[in-house]
């Protein structure tokens, strides 16, 4: 109940933030974005548009994939008319097909360009059931083995950035509170709504995907350390807004529905906030494998943060991304 109200009010948190805090915000005492390069993920549109837009106030120069050249062309066209030196390169990515993450990565490196920051926003909630190309499970394949395979094939390159510069890299994975709503064993769910439609639930795969992204945050963080590899990785939840993310579901009901929780909705700029923060300030130097939301550090959920979950996940992703036609999940 406390909680309730402090975010309605848009109490600050012990970061000098808060739900109402905005992208802008948080940034305005970010040190110079100048020198770095950031790939985003899903800026096309929502969240990843406003981040990339402060991103870009910031300085920093941008590299835009997207599945829709001309969405990206035109994310980048409303940046530019804004912040005309912005320095942004746009590129090819379909997050749910391997192959097109290798693509874009081979696209990426062929460009000799350093990379400090990896934000991993692209989402989608997916209504009806579909497998994606490499036969996973739509919504998880999006949402998650993507990111973690663009994370893996990019990881060298931000170990080496950060070593040459002396610059910490930074990963931010935009996942969601709904993570809590899963329970259950991870891989024997995937690997149920992955081959048998019957037991797909549009909610509950998206809960999932969203517990991955903890997940691989966990895991992906004591692997850094291990590596001493001077780059960080959190998680974030946003806070709920109204965007394309719903765009399955547009009718009266949602309507309706964000309606009534208006009270509680963010506005886009507000939504971005916690990832730009993440990425940038200062204040969290060295701080990794946690999750934030409305820009300060709070618990995830208990399966979320159990290392051997975490692990087991991690070893299923990379037997998924192994390119084995039929993968065995466990
Ligand atoms: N909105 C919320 O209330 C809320 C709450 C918690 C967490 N989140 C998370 O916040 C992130 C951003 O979501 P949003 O609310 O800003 O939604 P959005 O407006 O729908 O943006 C999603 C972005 O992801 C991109 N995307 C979707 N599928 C992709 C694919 N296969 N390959 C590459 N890009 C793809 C979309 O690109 P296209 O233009 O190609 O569709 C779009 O740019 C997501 O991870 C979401 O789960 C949102």
């Amino acid at each position: 109940m406390l909680e309730t109200v402090k975010y309605l009010i848009g109490s600050i948190g012990p970061s000098g933030y808060g739900s109402k805090s905005t992208a802008e915000q948080v940034t305005e005492t970010s040190p110079d974005l100048r020198s770095l390069t950031a790939i985003i993920t899903g800026a096309t549109s929502g969240i990843g548009a406003e981040t990339a837009r402060v991103l870009a106030k910031c300085g920093a120069r941008l590299i835009l994939p997207a599945r829709s050249l001309k969405a990206s062309e035109e994310a980048k066209a409303r940046i530019v008319s804004e912040f005309p030196k912005s320095e942004i390169v746009v590129m090819a990515l379909d997050l749910s097909s391997l192959s097109s993450v290798r693509c874009f990565v081979a696209e990426f490196e062929s460009l000799d360009s350093p990379l400090n920051l990896l934000i991993n926003n692209a989402g989608k909630f997916s209504h009806e059931h579909a497998i994606s190309d490499d036969g996973v499970e739509m919504t998880f394949a999006t949402n998650y083995l993507g990111h973690f395979l663009l994370t893996k094939l990019l990881l060298r390159k931000m170990i080496e950035t950060a070593k040459a510069t002396g610059v910490e890299g930074r990963i931010v994975n935009v996942s969601s509170s709904i993570h809590g709503w899963f329970s259950g064993d991870v891989i024997r769910c995937l690997d149920l709504m992955t081959r048998n439609k019957s037991h797909y639930d549009a909610t509950r795969a998206y809960a999932l995907s969203k517990l991955a992204n903890v997940l691989h945050t966990k895991e992906l963080s004591q692997r850094l350390k291990e590596m001493e590899a001077n780059v960080t990785v959190n998680c974030v939840h946003p806070g709920i807004v109204r965007t394309r993310l719903t765009r399955d579901r547009e009718g009266l009901i949602t309507d309706l529905v964000f309606f009534l929780a208006s009270k509680f909705l963010k506005t886009i700029p507000q939504a971005a906030a916690t990832t730009c923060y993440v990425a940038t300030h200062a204040r969290l130097e060295s701080v990794s494998g946690k999750y934030f939301a409305d820009c300060n550090e709070v618990s995830t959920s208990k399966l979320g943060s159990n290392p051997t979950e975490a692990a087991r996940l991690w070893s299923a992703s990379e037997i998924m991304v192994s390119g084995d036609s039929n993968p065995v999940f466990y």
